[in-house]
């Protein structure tokens, strides 16, 4: 399984890499859009913090602007995934990106149909949005829960990276649909640091040992 955070921010992505749970980074235009710098130096700078996939969108709609973007952006750095909007022109760039070798798939995907088609194409990764399908009134644990399902059902070796997760109950129910792939924003991964009975946990062991000095507290492990 694996756990990637949905940010543009380097700084973040090098707090959260320290606690060792995250395996890369998501971005979208909007994100990018909110630092200072181009979209070239932020890629190029999260892919410096991790050492891992930096997801990264293309920003033109038609096949070719698609296809010379992904190729660009392929070259920003060593795991760079070039993520493409599900239209019939993404469909056609995924086709001839994929053909060449780079890695990239299909972003903002709402229907299994759709995850069925980038992952026919060979896309190295589908990406429904969890919160998004929930503003429209569907269930999108189902939704994503049914595209887990029948990729298994396939075969098929396209990654499933819910995204869009907002809440720690969305990331905890994806969980336990067995979901390949999850990116949060910093903020729903803090929270899954924390529960209130840890808390109060930690605080009456540390009122029981009171001003006791630590197990190795010369600090010299001998
Ligand atoms: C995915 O990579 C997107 O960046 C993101 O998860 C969208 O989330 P939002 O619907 O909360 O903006």
């Amino acid at each position: 399984m694996r756990l990637y955070i949905d940010t543009a921010s380097e700084e973040t992505v090098r707090e959260y890499r320290s606690s060792g749970v995250i395996d890369g980074v998501t971005t979208n235009p909007s994100l990018v859009a909110s630092t200072d710098v181009s979209y070239r130096a932020t890629i190029e700078r999260l892919s410096e913090a991790i050492d891992g996939p930096v997801f990264a969108q293309v920003i033109a709609d038609d096949v070719e602007g698609m296809v010379a973007e992904g190729r660009a952006y392929d070259s920003w750095g060593p795991d760079v995934i070039v993520k493409i909007p599900a239209t019939p022109a993404g469909y056609e760039a995924l086709e001839r990106l994929r053909a060449e070798g780079i890695e990239a798939g299909i972003t903002v995907v709402f229907s299994i149909a759709q995850a069925v088609l980038a992952a026919k194409n060979d896309a190295t990764f589908v990406a429904p949005y969890v919160g998004r399908l929930e503003d429209a009134g569907e269930d999108g644990i189902d939704v994503v829960t049914g595209m887990q399902e029948t990729f298994d059902a396939y075969g098929f070796e396209t990654e499933l990276l819910a995204a869009s997760v907002r809440t720690r109950a969305q990331a905890t129910k994806l969980y336990r649909a067995g979901v390949d792939a999850v990116t949060l924003p910093p903020e729903t991964l803090e929270a899954q640091f924390h529960h209130h009975k840890t808390a109060e946990g930690i605080a009456g062991f540390d009122d029981d040992w009171g001003d006791r000095s630590s197990p190795v507290a010369d600090r010299s492990g001998e």
